[in-house]
């Protein structure tokens, strides 16, 4: 079997993508019997397109610019090339745009309707038009995957695929990683919000302009996504009552601790509500996590809970869930042309 895959938006999460399936690009042949070929790489200002194969090597080799390979087409755009170059896969991993998801929206439509797999890193469609989105993919019979856009390399979305005997009934997780590096630094070090917002900052867990993580959006987004893959709900982010951590202060951190809690920025799916904001938590939770980290407990119907943790961000942890979502697609494509 042959895999003919174009990646849109060569970024962070995109380079180490084209990264890590150079390093695991003989092992996918020798296990799964697929012919791993990178088609297309769209960029915001053009593409490099070579329908045999883009040569991972020589694009990966240090000190190479891109757009300096003979390959290089100026100024053509993904939406309109996708339809023409026989492609069996498209990968997204452009910026996340809150309020339209475009241009991904567009890329995974259009990818959809032309009988191509999705995989996407970006996760402003699935939480703006899940259903859309869905009804799609299976009226093309495509398979759309997107373990990267929530807890980044944690596989909480396909944990479903493991827990088929069970049934997940309630999440409640830390779903943002600066958040909870702000709450922690001012829960151990009595800081303010600003001074602990400076710090994250400084160290590059908080962007420029923090307001999409601080407010509790970004963590809204993700628990949209959960919900809907998890719960089987049907939810879009307006469904989710949104709280930030802007207006906890150290004196509430203190009186907190001193009953013997903490307080967390928590997203929460329960009886058909959905809900981010700061939440007390005892100190000796497992919810209790230092750092960026993110968690997410899930609570099943017959087995208690269940807790998975691991880093939320990072290009090469993004990149791995977009690997395995790949080789998921290429296992079950293996078993639909055996059939
Ligand atoms: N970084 C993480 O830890 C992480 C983890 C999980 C998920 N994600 C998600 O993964 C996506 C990518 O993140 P990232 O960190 O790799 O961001 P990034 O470094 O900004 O990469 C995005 C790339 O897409 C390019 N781009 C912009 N508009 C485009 C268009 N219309 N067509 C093609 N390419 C376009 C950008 O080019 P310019 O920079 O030149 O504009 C940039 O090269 C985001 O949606 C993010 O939310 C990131």
């Amino acid at each position: 079997m042959e895999l003919k895959i174009c990646l849109i938006g060569k970024g962070n999460v995109g380079t180490c993508f084209l990264k890590l399936l150079k390093e695991r690009i003989s092992f996918i042949k020798e296990m799964y019997n697929c012919d791993c070929k990178v088609a297309a790489i769209f960029e915001y200002d053009g593409a490099l397109i070579n329908k045999d194969g883009i040569d991972l090597e020589e694009l990966l080799a240090k000190n190479t610019n891109f757009r300096e390979n003979k390959f290089w087409k100026k100024e053509v755009k993904a939406t309109d090339l996708i339809s023409e170059l026989d492609l069996d896969l498209c990968i997204e991993t452009t910026p996340t745009e809150p309020k339209t998801g475009e241009p991904a929206l567009t890329h995974i439509i259009e990818a959809l309707s032309n009988n191509i797999d999705v995989i996407s890193a970006n996760k402003a469609p699935f939480f703006l038009h899940y259903e859309r989105i869905k009804n799609l993919a299976d009226k093309m019979n495509c398979f759309v995957k997107y373990e990267a856009t929530v807890a980044s390399c944690v596989p909480v979305l396909s944990i479903k695929r493991n827990l088929i005997g069970n049934r997940i009934t309630r999440i409640e997780a830390i779903l943002n990683g600066t958040n909870n590096y702000i709450l922690s630094r001012m829960a151990t070090e009595g800081i303010t919000f600003a001074v602990a917002l400076k710090e994250a900052q400084e160290l590059g867990y908080a962007e420029a302009d923090p307001s999409l993580d601080v407010d509790g959006f970004d963590a809204a987004g993700k628990l949209v996504i959960l919900a809907n893959e998890l719960l089987n709900w049907s939810k879009s982010i307006e469904d989710v009552k949104i709280e930030g951590i802007t207006k906890i202060t150290p004196e509430a951190l203190e009186l907190a601790k001193s009953d013997g809690y903490t307080i967390k920025h928590l997203a929460i799916a329960e009886e058909n509500d959905l809900i981010v904001g700061p939440r007390l938590v005892k100190m000796d939770s497992p919810l209790n996590i230092s750092g960026i980290l993110n968690l997410i407990k899930l609570q099943t119907k017959y087995a208690g809970s269940i807790i998975l943790m691991g880093r939320g961000a990072g290009g090469f942890e993004a990149a791995s869930a977009i690997l395995n979502d790949l080789i998921t697609i290429v296992k079950e494509r293996n078993k639909v042309n055996v059939n």
